[in-house]
């Protein structure tokens, strides 16, 4: 038996597919290959069941009533705080704290840390390979602040260069924002090194999870980082959730970000005072439903085993690499040393989108474009890349697929 067909034994995808009712559909008449996932994950049916259930059994608004429904979703909303403490090991569940979404947890630390804590002349770092979700709230700060963001050059491989990021550090940086992994290029950022550097200097840190939280085993003690953000709905669990780590200290310190039910403990037309951690953040009636979903998703996650899905997803990534590579003018962006399983590439002329139409007729998923990475696409002087991004339940057969088909597009389109 080959080394590959033991972790895919391991892993048994075949039986994991069988979870996901939508990977049984056609899209154009043939079996849909999923490979969108970096967008967004499909749902185990342990999820779908858990949505329905809370709304077949225990629909009810939380933190607010006596009555047994109330409580039961109460109880069920908070049982996922603690399992999202759990997943990423913080030192506490008051550190958890429920959002939208990876744009509203970013948003939120530049609207109220960054608000309170960056004053005029005062520089951002971000890196060249981030989303536009890590770049415009920080400039929408700085411009309101008359402070400056300052971009990490990096390589070619898209590697963040490590000198240059030393280079930017001065008196003025106050605050760095940096993805873990790269939606566009796969490549891992050496997160924990960064913080070391940068908590030398007394600067404050938040890393973009979006993307590595469903594939790396998160640890944020262990990084060590201010503020971690990520979504569920990438994490095969609902959208319109997401989650903000903060260290307490930090958190305790910060002004809400927004006024409403829930995030107060005594209100008069004089004066507020707000709720303790994490509610003081969680203004309204929050995604109750999908915040329930979530634990479901998570314990998907934690039963199958994050080893057994980085091992399938990094043997998925080389033989996709090494496969896609051999078709003559196609260029792989993004070959960075430590990736997760994105690949993203180029064809010699083949724009990128009829790409995407010519593999979707085959009932291919990928994204192409420019992946709300603009900049990093100036960087690479190209509009945009065709991307195939992997989960646990995609097969080297899927991969077979996409590689015939892009063989088929290089044919009719250039
Ligand atoms: N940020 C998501 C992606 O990369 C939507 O596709």
């Amino acid at each position: 038996m080959t080394e590959s067909a033991t972790i895919q034994k391991e892993l048994d995808v075949y039986a994991i597919r069988q979870q996901f009712p939508i990977l049984g559909r056609e899209v154009k008449g043939k079996p849909l290959v999923y490979f969108d996932n970096a967008a967004t994950s499909q749902k185990p049916q342990s999820v779908i069941d858990a949505l329905l259930n809370y709304y077949t059994s225990f629909n009810a608004n939380i933190h607010r009533g006596i009555h047994t429904l109330a409580e039961e979703a109460t109880a069920a909303f908070e049982q996922t705080r603690d399992a999202v403490k759990e997943f990423i090991h913080a030192g506490s569940r008051e550190e958890i704290i429920f959002t939208r979404g990876t744009t509203e947890s970013i948003n939120l630390v530049a609207y109220t840390w960054g608000r309170q804590n960056i004053k005029e002349g005062d520089e951002v770092i971000i890196s060249c390979m981030e989303h536009h979700s890590n770049i415009v709230p920080w400039q929408m700060l700085c411009e309101e602040k008359k402070a400056t963001v300052k971009a990490i050059p990096i390589n070619d491989n898209g590697e963040i260069i490590f000198e240059e990021f030393e280079k930017l550090l001065s008196q003025k940086t106050k605050f760095i924002s940096i993805v873990h992994a790269s939606n566009s290029l796969g490549t891992i950022n050496p997160v924990k090194k960064i913080i070391e550097t940068a908590h030398k200097k007394g600067i404050v840190v938040l890393v973009d999870g979006a993307q590595s939280t469903v594939h790396l085993d998160i640890n944020v003690q262990e990084m060590d980082c201010d503020f971690f953000a990520f979504s569920s709905h990438k994490l095969y669990g609902p959208t319109g959730v997401g989650v903000l780590y903060g260290k307490k200290k930090l958190l305790e310190a910060m002004p809400p970000f927004q006024g409403g039910g829930e995030m107060i403990k005594q209100v008069t037309f004089e004066k507020t005072t707000y709720a303790d951690l994490p509610y003081k953040f969680e203004a309204g009636t929050p995604n109750i439903a999908d915040t329930i979903a979530l634990k479901t998703a998570l314990d998907f996650i934690n039963e199958t085993g994050k080893d057994k899905i980085r091992r399938h997803e990094n043997e998925l990534l080389k033989y996709a690499t090494a496969q896609l590579e051999q078709i003559p003018g196609l260029k792989i962006i993004g070959k960075a040393k430590e990736k997760v399983s994105v690949v993203s590439f180029v064809v010699d002329n083949v724009h990128p989108q009829d790409m995407g139409i010519l593999l979707d007729n085959r009932g291919i998923a990928v994204r192409t474009g420019h992946h709300c990475t603009q900049p990093l696409m100036d960087r690479f002087c190209i509009p945009g890349t065709v991307r195939a991004s992997f989960a646990m339940y995609n097969t080297k057969e899927e991969i077979d697929e996409l590689v015939k088909g892009v063989q088929r597009a290089v044919k009719m389109l250039s």
